[in-house]
This record gives structure tokens, C-alpha cells and sequence, in this order.
């Protein structure tokens, strides 16, 4: 059975005269997301608790990063997105920022073997304009090294905003429009998604954010348009296994909707 008729068909069984999304049931039956993003915050915070500098936090962050790439393969989670440096962050203190420039250099070069060897491809996305071209070089070499593997798809948001994003797919299809290879009645949302990062990773279904704080500081904006939001007081290097496993039943236990009532829903989840 293809993906239409398989739609038609929950849409009898459901009766409603909407077409349905074919991906419909798929996505309210899953226990285990394919698309997981992390706000990973509260580096500071925990440093500062411990009487240290902030950047110790940061270190320790990578120690978590480690922990939650190795529970998502574990897992069978298809893509993780890390939210490492944001196109706000700039703002903090120089000596905050390139340190943090120094230490995301570092990890990658520390990492990117091991990485490797697990399957995981790696996928930075943001503007990498802004960085060193020692560091750009770097982020490049990684991604290529990576490439085939498909086991994990990492994406790390650096400088990167759910703005920016949004603003530069619209730029590629206004240039399009201007070229005369489209027209602006082409300009449609799925025209739109297919121009943003992580285009064919599938949408956000759960997005967690650490640190207590219950905001999305402009991360994925659009992808995570239909994403569950699970909201832990957890500082990011204390997130681990148990964390993260802890968040994934809070999903597993919630009914998306996806404007649905829950009578359909159910329907569906028992078709
Ligand atoms: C998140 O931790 C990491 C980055 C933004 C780079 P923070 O550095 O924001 O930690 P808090 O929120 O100040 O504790
Ligand atoms: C969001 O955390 C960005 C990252 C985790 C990289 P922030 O700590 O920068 O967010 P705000 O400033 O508290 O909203
Ligand atoms: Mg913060």
C-alpha cells in the first residue's frame, strides 16, 4: 500500500472531508521521535553555582553533548539538533565568546573521530560566515568526513536563528522569482521548508530545553512549528542518559493533535 492510498483510507476510517497529511498516522503512533532539538542551556549557571568561571561550564557541556549523541543512536533517533551559539550570542562578553570559539575548534577536531566510527553525520547549521576561516575550514573538513555516514544526523546550530534561517530561504526564492525560474505563486510553504536548514530531515517533533528558562531564544522556528516542548530545570552538564530518557517518555506520553480532535486521533492511533 503507497503513502496516498494508506492516507485515504485513515481518512474514511477518521471521516473528515480535510485531506490528511500521509505521514499522519506515522507521527501520532511514534513512541520514539525522529527529530529531537536541544536548547542546551545553563553552562553558566552551573559553573557559577561551583564558584568557577563560566567557560568551565561550557567544558563540561561537551561532556553532556557526548552523553545525548550516544543515548539518540541508542535510542534510534534519526536526526539531533545541539543549539551551541546563537546569532544573539555575540553579545556576550569577548573573552566568553572566543573562548567558546577556541573550545568548538577543539571539540571538533577531539570528536569528529570518534563520531565517525559511531555512524553519526555531522551537519552545522548557521551562518559560518562570521567565523574564523581557520574555524570554518575546520567545521567543512568535519562535515565531509562525515558525509556518508547514516547512522545519526547531528546537526549543531552555530550562529544560527530561527530568523536568519527563514530570511535566507526567502532571499534564495526571491532571487529565483527574480531569475524567472519560478513564479511568485510557486512561493508556497512547502516551496519555503525546502529551502531551510535541515530541509530533508523531517519536522521537530520534540524540542527540549534545559536550564530551567521556558522561552525558545529564536531557535528552529519553523520546524518546530508542531514540536512538543519538554522544559527541564536539569543545568546542561548535568543531562544525561536518565535526562534525556526522562524527556522522551514525557513525549511518549503526551497525544499530538495536529489541529485533530483526540476522538481522531485515537481512531488513527488504532487503525
Ligand atoms: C548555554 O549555556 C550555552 C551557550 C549559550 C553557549 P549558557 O552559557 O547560556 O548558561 P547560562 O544560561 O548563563 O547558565
Ligand atoms: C540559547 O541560550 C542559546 C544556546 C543554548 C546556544 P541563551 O542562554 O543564549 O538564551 P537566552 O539569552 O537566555 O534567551
Ligand atoms: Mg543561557
Amino acid at each position: 500500500m503507497d503513502a496516498t492510498s494508506s492516507s485515504n483510507d485513515f481518512t474514511t476510517k477518521c471521516q473528515t472531508s480535510e485531506r490528511l497529511p500521509a505521514q499522519l498516522p506515522d507521527l501520532v503512533k511514534q513512541a520514539i521521535p525522529n527529530h529531537v532539538a536541544i536548547i542546551m542551556d545553563g553552562n553558566g549557571r552551573w559553573a557559577q553555582a561551583k564558584g568557577k568561571p563560566r567557560i568551565v561550564g561550557h567544558r563540561a557541556g561537551v561532556k553532556a553533548v557526548r552523553s545525548a549523541v550516544g543515548t539518540a543512536r541508542k535510542l534510534g533517533i534519526k536526526s539531533l539538533t545541539l543549539f551551541a551559539f546563537s546569532s544573539e550570542n555575540w553579545r556576550r562578553p569577548d573573552q566568553e565568546v572566543s573562548l567558546l570559539m577556541e573550545l568548538f575548534f577543539t571539540v571538533l577536531r577531539r570528536e569528529i573521530k570518534k563520531l565517525h566510527a559511531n555512524g553519526v553525520r555531522l551537519n552545522i547549521i548557521g551562518d559560518i560566515s562570521r567565523f574564523s576561516e581557520r574555524l570554518q575550514k575546520q567545521i567543512r573538513a568535519a562535515e565531509a568526513y562525515t558525509a556518508d555516514n547514516t547512522q545519526l544526523i547531528l546537526n549543531v546550530a552555530a550562529n544560527y536563528g530561527g530568523r536568519w534561517d527563514i530570511v535566507q530561504a526567502a532571499r534564495t526564492l526571491a532571487e529565483k522569482v527574480a531569475a524567472g525560474e519560478m513564479s511568485s505563486s510557486q512561493l508556497t510553504e512547502s516551496a519555503l521548508a525546502a529551502h531551510l536548514c535541515m530541509q530533508n530531515q523531517g519536522e521537530v517533533d520534540l524540542m527540549i530545553r534545559t536550564g530551567g528558562d521556558y522561552r525558545i531564544s529564536n531557535f528552529i522556528l519553523w520546524q518546530a512549528a508542531y514540536a512538543e516542548l519538554v522544559f527541564m530545570d536539569t543545568l546542561w552538564p548535568d543531562f544525561d542518559e536518565a535526562t534525556f530518557c526522562q524527556a522522551i517518555e514525557m513525549f511518549s506520553n503526551r497525544q499530538r493533535r495536529f489541529g485533530l480532535t483526540g476522538n481522531q486521533i485515537e481512531k488513527i492511533r488504532n487503525i
